[in-house]
């Protein structure tokens, strides 16, 4: 697909998402707000459907994974622990005509000859000038008087308004990223912006009273692990799940909700042995042999199998939702892309039509999700800010640890000792004091004790639900009402997710019977599915209608329902399936679990 029709493709799912109500401008009476959407009747149920089916598959199917709801708004000091406070920043640029800002890090690199001007004077008016520089960036064989006119343009914002520039210079630049390729105009330098909400609890606003809205659901799950590891009587390993409302102040919000200010995730924190105490209680550590799942968790895992164990799970979750493996791709981060405390990242990337593309012009694909080996960083954090231990007692490794002989001791000692004094002089420790504590530390894992590590799974809900609308979106032939064929705009929902399951209608709406019939048929449905009831004009009509809703089965009360047409098809529906618009006849009564059957 060539950009200008991904871009149009863009346009037509947008539209549809405003026309049926999936998704649209939060605050649309007033102009809307940069970067907040509402999700309307058709999105508040495909969401719903996203969160329900991810809680089910994450936690509700699985005896070693427990949920979490905690509050948006934590203490302050989570977010010095988790060093968001600090760090959680992007680098922002202003254009120095028309103070757009953007995202330094998203500037396209140009090329071309820079103008320089070292200032400008008014003509009429020698008393008027400016003596600031400026520069405005013009493509190779494009018009000088561009570069001027922009120049003017800034002057004539500094009160210079018949500018004649000073000391114009040229230069030849290579793939820089100092201008905005809108206009060409020099931009300030990068400055860093902290991504978080700021808000202040209680009356008075104070630096005492600031807290923030949390970027991520994440840390409450840190800051909780004791707790919810001691009620639920869970052991390492085990894994918390939570899905939550994020808020990112965004510098550049856009593609639709792709990038938003406020959105929804869905994360689990599975918590593991480090690989000391795997080696201790097992003998050795199972590493990843090859591609595929590995398969059924195992004693001996090491924190890179349990890595493939979820990046392989959370693969076969969206092909179990309809993202084929061909509209996915699984990222593995470099080395110098990796967070100072990863020890391996995966993102698993869709191919939206937005998205970039590769030198052979594929889409590369945008984040999904993003599934981090995140070693023992943030519980490490979290005790050194809290002054509250966040480590586990692990009697089978106490008695293992008693069993193995003085080398391996010493050699697995050794090992948790450097990892340990590692993370002690990253995060600010002084050298000496990282040593005792590391050393502790050590004795500690002798006696059962550690920090445990994680692995986490971390998936936007809003950039998900775009996935589903994209990857349902299509257009094909159906014949209208007379039999013509016209475009027909489907919404190809995988049936676990669509927003609808079933639409009920009887053939006409002026025939009391089919109407009390197609009623009972909708009760029948209603407690078991999603259904939606329509006897609104024709039943062509009705089906396209259902169509770019995306709900996969249709159920029409027709004359052979009332027996009208021979007993033997007495109380018999048709079912019309979304995508092959094929037919069928079905009893009534054999309706709701057929429907169950293929919905699940
Ligand atoms: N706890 C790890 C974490 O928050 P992240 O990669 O920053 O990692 C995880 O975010 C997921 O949250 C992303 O893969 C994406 O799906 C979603 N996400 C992040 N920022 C977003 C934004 N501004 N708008 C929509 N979704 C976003």
């Amino acid at each position: 697909m060539t950009e200008s029709k991904a871009n149009d493709l863009m346009e037509r799912i947008v539209s549809l998402c405003k026309r049926r109500g999936f998704v649209f401008q939060s605050s649309e009476i007033y102009g809307g707000i940069n970067g907040f959407w509402d999700y309307g009747p058709l999105g508040a149920e495909l969401k719903r459907n996203v969160k329900d089916f991810w809680w089910r598959v994450m936690t509700q199917r699985r005896d070693d994974v427990v949920g979490l709801d905690a509050t948006i708004i934590m203490h302050p000091k989570i977010w010095e622990a988790s060093g968001h406070a600090t760090t959680f920043a992007d680098p922002m640029v202003d254009c120095l005509l028309t103070k757009k800002r953007f995202r330094a890090d998203q500037i396209e690199p140009q090329s071309g000859i820079a103008y320089h001007y070292s200032g400008a004077e008014d003509s009429t008016d020698k008393a008027k000038t400016s003596r600031e520089p400026y520069s405005v960036l013009i493509a190779p064989g494009k018009h000088p008087e561009y570069a001027r006119k922009v120049a003017r343009q800034f002057y004539a914002q500094r009160g210079i308004v018949e500018a004649r520039l000073l000391e114009e210079r040229t230069e030849e630049l290579e793939n820089s990223i100092r201008f905005n390729p809108e206009n060409g105009s020099l931009l300030t330098e990068p400055r860093l912006f902290n991504l978080m909400f700021k808000t202040c609890v209680g009356p008075v606003e104070s630096a005492e009273s600031t807290a923030y809205l949390r970027p991520e659901t994440a840390q409450a799950i840190f800051a909780q692990f004791k707790t919810v590891a001691e009620v639920s009587r869970q052991k390492v390993p085990f894994g918390i799940c939570q899905i939550g409302k994020a808020f990112r102040n965004e510098i550049n919000p856009r593609n639709f909700t792709f990038r938003s200010r406020e959105f929804e995730q869905m994360e689990l924190e599975f918590f593991i042995r480090p690989d000391e105490a795997v080696e201790a209680v097992c003998g050795s550590v199972a590493r990843p042999a090859g591609p595929g799942h590995p398969g059924e968790p195992q004693a001996n895992w090491g924190w890179q199998m349990w890595h493939k164990y979820w990046v392989e799970e959370r693969l076969a979750f969206y092909e179990s939702i309809g993202l084929l493996r061909a509209t996915l791709v699984e990222y593995w981060q470099k080395p110098e892309e990796l967070a100072h405390y990863a020890r391996a990242t995966v993102d698993i990337l869709y191919k939206f039509p937005f998205s970039k593309r590769d030198a052979a012009g594929e889409l590369a694909g945008e984040e999904l999700e993003g599934i981090a080996a995140r070693s023992d960083f943030d519980l490490s954090q979290h005790q050194r800010f809290s002054g509250k231990g966040m480590g586990v007692f692990d009697e089978e490794l106490k008695e293992a640890w008693a069993r193995l002989d003085e080398s391996k001791k010493t050699a697995l000692s050794k090992r948790y000792f450097e990892s340990r004094r590692n993370y002690l002089v990253k995060t600010g420790e002084n050298p000496a004091g990282a040593e005792a504590k590391a050393l502790e530390e050590a004795a500690g894992l002798a006696r059962g004790n550690y920090v445990p590590h994680v692995i986490e799974p971390s998936a936007g809900v809003d950039r998900l639900a775009l996935a589903l609308i994209c990857n349902a979106y299509g257009e094909d032939t159906a014949p209208d009402e007379k039999g013509k064929m016209e475009t027909r705009v489907v919404m190809r929902f995988h049936p676990r997710i669509a927003p609808v399951k079933a639409a009920v209608f009887p053939l006409l709406k002026n025939k009391p019977d089919l109407v009390k019939k197609a009623r009972e048929v909708r009760d029948l449905l209603r407690p078991q599915l999603t259904v939606f009831y329509d006897e609104a004009g024709a039943i062509g009509r009705r089906y396209r209608r259902q169509d770019e809703a995306g709900t996969p089965f249709g159920v029409t009360i027709d004359f052979e329902t009332l027996g009208e047409q021979g007993a033997e098809l007495k109380d018999t529906v048709t079912l019309r399936e979304r995508d092959s618009m094929k037919q069928s006849r079905v009893k009534i009564d054999a309706l709701p679990a057929l429907l169950l059957e293929r919905i699940r």
